[in-house]
């Protein structure tokens, strides 16, 4: 295996050759690239032209899988097109068919083009994601990813003692709000409760490293001990910051990229792309936290 970083982001992403998903790994190549996601946060893989089955293996080198259902989307079981072990993130419906305009599903995907960490919303959040494109759009699409060490870093002195000790309060609510989409509309009173928000500390530190981390997400609606309006505006100041030029990257996908990204560490975010015409199928399996970081 080699990796290779991107000259403007030596500690952040790295691209990796010599490795073929579509084979089981030893240990100790597993170990070599938990240690490279710890220490950068984005692993690229290249024509890695693998199947449902093949991602989940790779997955659970990492960890346990985070299953995808009623606590991280709208979707049906019956409507699923894909198997528990895997987030649909594609903007297809079961017969592979784009999305329409007001499709609920449709507007709930939005989600995913504001910044976010994965699952930040659950008290244990998710540590890991990988994300395989079988198939991208011809236009837009990209997906970016900031990060979140460098941007704690190059923070001035007051504003690192001022989010000290900071709680925020994180729920898919919060995010689906943002975009005008009210989900208490969309879900009975009993589904609604799955999406009581939980609470995180903002700064948390990896504990592998030791460096110190934003644990940021546009699913923050609110800061512990102050208003919801308050709490907006400096959440929205913090993200506009940290997710500035220098400290993200945005990537441009191939077909059969498989990307690795360390959510504890890293934000991103989907981009635009002409969806109710193009098929983007994306397919993402995302490893469990394992404890709750301070
Ligand atoms: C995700 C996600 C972004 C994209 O899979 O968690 O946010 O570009 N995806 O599809
Ligand atoms: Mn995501």
């Amino acid at each position: 295996m080699e990796i290779q970083t991107r000259e403007n982001f030596p500690n952040f992403v790295g691209f990796v050759s010599g490795v073929d998903l579509k084979k089981e790994l030893n240990k100790e190549l597993v170990e070599k690239i938990d240690e490279a996601i710890n220490k950068l946060s984005v692993l690229v893989f290249k024509n890695q032209n693998i199947n449902d089955d093949e991602q989940v293996r790779f997955t659970r080198y990492f960890g346990e899988i985070e299953a995808s259902g009623k606590k991280s989307n709208i979707t049906k079981a019956k409507d699923r097109r894909l198997s528990a072990d895997l987030a649909d993130v594609s903007n297809l419906d079961k017969n592979n068919k784009p999305f329409t305009k007001d499709d609920p599903r449709r507007i709930f995907n939005l989600g995913n083009r504001l910044w976010h960490t994965d699952s930040s919303f659950k008290k244990i959040p998710a540590k890991y994601s990988l994300l395989s494109a079988r198939n991208i759009s011809k236009e837009g699409g990209n997906t970016e990813f900031a990060d979140m060490r460098d941007a704690y870093d190059c923070l001035d002195n007051n504003t690192k003692t001022k989010i000290k000790n900071m709680i925020c309060e994180h729920s898919l609510i919060y995010s689906r709000q943002r975009l005008g989409f009210d989900m208490t509309k969309e879900l009975s009173s009993e589904e609604i409760k799955n999406f009581t928000p939980v609470e995180q500390p903002l700064v948390r530190m990896n504990n592998l490293t030791k460096r110190k981390t934003i644990f940021l997400s546009s699913h923050i609606g609110k800061i512990r001990d102050w208003i919801r309006p308050d709490s907006m505006c400096f959440i929205n100041d913090l993200i506009e910051y940290a997710t500035q030029t220098q400290f993200k990257y945005v990537h441009k996908w191939s077909q059969n990229d498989l990307i690795i990204w360390d959510n504890r560490q890293t934000m991103h975010r989907a981009r635009a792309f002409d969806d109710l015409k193009e098929n983007r199928d994306m397919r993402r399996t995302t490893v469990l936290g394992e404890e709750q970081l301070i």
